[in-house]
């Protein structure tokens, strides 16, 4: 079976055309470097040829509310097109538990437009859901940050390392569409302020993080469980601790 990975040269994207590979599947890496891109359509087309299932793993380069509403609703616009005229008949998308629950955000409304978008495509789809990847806690810490203050809400989250995250990309797109969402989520839950905070402190960053239950998430005012995934949700198997003893 062939299947195409839009942002296959990413974090997520790269696991999944490994795990596909391992599988037995063609899976073919579609992003800029290698000559795809879906806001222009370039490469698009040749790509599809023969592809039964798509995975779009891809993200804007810019989170700039303009430019990634912009990303989002042009690549996604052009992709299910591209994917009409070739016969696709399982598109995949990866979003963000949550994203319903975070439209004061200008990544989660773009996030909102691509998920609305597939839904109305017509083409047989599932969403995966994940909660924030280990990976992205130094973005979150980045973009919570005035000076050497890391101003952070003491909300719960439910983070999960991007291996399990790929598994579950992979495995929903071998199997039958959806046409609906599956959640993914790691083993603990945690507090955002406080998992930061023991994050920083393990790379020896000297940055503060002062917790205020009206600190912002990329905009959006949070709630106790905004970020935490539903009863349903897959956990993943790799723990917050063993990942980051593993990268010291
Ligand atoms: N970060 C989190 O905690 C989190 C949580 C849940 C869900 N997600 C979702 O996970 C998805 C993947 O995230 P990631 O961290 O794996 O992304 P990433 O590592 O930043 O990779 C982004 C990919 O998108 C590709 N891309 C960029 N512009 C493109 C274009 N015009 N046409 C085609 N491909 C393009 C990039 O290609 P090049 O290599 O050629 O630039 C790259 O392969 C995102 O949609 C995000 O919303 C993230």
């Amino acid at each position: 079976m062939k299947v195409v990975v839009i942002g296959g040269t990413g974090l997520i994207g790269s696991k999944v055309i490994a795990r596909l590979g391992e599988h037995g599947h063609e899976a073919v890496a579609a992003a800029p470097k290698t000559g795809v891109d879906t806001l222009t359509g370039e490469g698009l087309a040749e790509v599809l040829q023969g592809a039964s299932v798509v995975i779009d793993v891809s993200n804007s380069p810019s989170f700039e509310d303009q430019a990634v509403m912009d990303f989002f609703r042009t690549s996604t616009t052009n992709l299910l097109k591209a994917e009409t005229e070739a016969g696709v008949t399982h598109h995949v998308a990866l979003s963000v538990v949550g994203t319903e629950r975070l439209q004061e955000s200008g990544y989660f409304r773009a996030k909102q437009v691509q998920e609305t978008l597939i839904k109305e495509s017509g083409i047989p789809y599932s969403i995966v859901h994940a909660t924030q990847f280990f990976e992205f806690m130094k973005g979150i810490a980045a973009e919570a940050t005035d000076g050497d203050t890391v101003r952070l809400a003491p909300v719960k989250i439910q983070p999960v390392v991007s291996d399990d995250v790929a598994a579950t990309v992979g495995r929903t797109a071998v199997g039958a569409p959806l046409n609906g969402l599956v959640e993914i989520a790691g083993p603990d839950v945690f507090r955002l302020d406080e998992l930061i905070r023991k994050g920083l402190a393990a790379r020896n960053d000297p940055r503060t993080v002062v917790t205020d239950e009206h600190a912002r998430y990329f905009d959006a005012e949070l709630q106790e469980t905004t970020l935490l995934p539903g009863p349903n949700a897959r956990i993943g198997k790799v723990t917050f601790a063993d990942w980051l003893a593993q990268q010291q």
